[in-house]
């Protein structure tokens, strides 16, 4: 059975095809991307109204490219996925409607994916595929998560944020710093050359016992630091960025062992933007091989938004019964979609 995922929630135009065997774990066929980046960054931010048109050019000429690298036709295709939610309404509805478009013309099913849920099983894309049951430390743009995972569709929330996400503060502090959006890639390669202890900053919400996370307080607390130093910010950057990150990956780490040690997994998975982060990587291996705890990663190039996570979340709810796609093409999306609200959600 053939899965082709169409991503379109933000700033990245993705789109890929997988393969589904039985209940072996689909294989990744081919993904194309595109990002929005670049032509962002000039605004400091994502432009709702440019991404939606941007969108509309990308989407088909990449799934042309997708079918192509992968050496299958369109009529090949069995299920259509897209991303229903959560995002950006304009965006989401580009994705959806080429995706029921497709659906309609090829007489073939189409799936609404959460794209958290396709953050989250990413990781089943890598060499090193995790399996379940496991902790999960979802951290992306807009959302930062601790989650107790059995299975597909079977997600317990055990923490989150109560403002800003782990993305969000990177980003945040970053623009403060006088960085390009993104920030947090920008901000992680300023911190390589920065002395992690120059700054004191505050870790939120480190010792309040529950597994709740904040990162507004943070961000203040670099604006402080950043008009304290006024004319000197230039020669103080890289410490600023490298205390920064430190105060951002203590407190996802410490949250994250004392997640592991509540529910007594073993197992933890690490998905979202935030970890391709070099520094989070390197303290959550060496925090689980003391434990000895196996932590998964999805491959660098698919931690942020892709294509490849869609289809792959699209295929696994259809293998795991979930979901039985059926050739119904009125769509709607769901800019705010949490990921507990999903048919066999919190069933734990
Ligand atoms: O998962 P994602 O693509 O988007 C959402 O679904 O929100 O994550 C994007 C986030 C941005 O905040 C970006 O700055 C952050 O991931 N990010 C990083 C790194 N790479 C991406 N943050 C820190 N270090 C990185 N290397
Ligand atoms: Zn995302």
């Amino acid at each position: 059975m053939l899965v082709l995922g169409i991503e379109s929630s933000c700033d990245e135009t993705g789109v890929a095809l997988v393969d589904v065997q039985g209940q072996a774990l689909p294989r990744l066929l081919g993904h194309g991307l595109h990002s929005q980046i670049a032509m962002h960054q000039a605004y400091g931010g994502v432009v709702p109204e440019l991404a939606s048109r941007d969108h509309i050019r990308r989407v088909l000429p990449l799934a042309q490219s997708v079918l192509e690298q992968a050496g299958r036709g369109l009529d090949e295709i069995d299920v259509v996925g897209y991303t229903r939610g959560p995002g950006l309404a304009g965006a989401l509805l580009v994705g959806a409607g080429v995706a029921c478009a497709l659906g309609a013309a090829l007489g073939k099913p189409v799936l609404g994916v959460h794209h958290l849920e396709g953050h989250l099983l990413s990781p089943f894309l890598s060499q090193d595929a995790p399996e379940f049951p496991f902790v999960a430390l979802l951290v992306s743009g807009g959302h930062t998560q601790l989650m107790e995972v059995e299975g597909v569709g079977r997600y317990a929330i055990l923490g989150e944020t109560i403002d800003d996400a782990a993305g969000e503060a990177f980003d945040k502090s970053a623009k403060l710093l006088g960085l390009p959006y993104p920030g947090g890639p920008w901000l992680a390669r300023l911190a390589l050359q920065g002395d992690a202890q120059a700054f004191k900053l505050p870790r939120p919400l480190l010792h309040s016992g529950d597994l709740d996370f904040s990162f507004a307080g943070l961000k203040t607390a670099v604006l402080t630091q950043v008009r304290r130093l006024g004319d000197d910010l230039e020669a103080r950057k890289h410490d600023l960025a490298a205390s920064t990150q430190a105060a951002i990956v203590e407190v996802l780490l410490k949250k994250s062992m004392a997640a592991l040690e509540r529910t007594g997994l073993k197992r933890l998975v690490v998905a979202g933007g935030v970890g391709a982060n070099r520094s989070l990587r390197e303290q959550l291996d060496a925090a689980c091989a003391r434990r000895g705890v196996r932590v998964h990663y999805p491959e660098l190039d698919l931690c942020t938004d892709n294509g490849a996570m869609i289809a792959m979340a699209a295929a696994m709810r259809i293998q795991s019964g979930l979901e039985a796609a059926a050739p119904r093409y009125a769509f709607d999306v769901k800019p705010r979609w949490p990921l507990d609200a999903l048919p066999a959600g919190a069933a734990i």
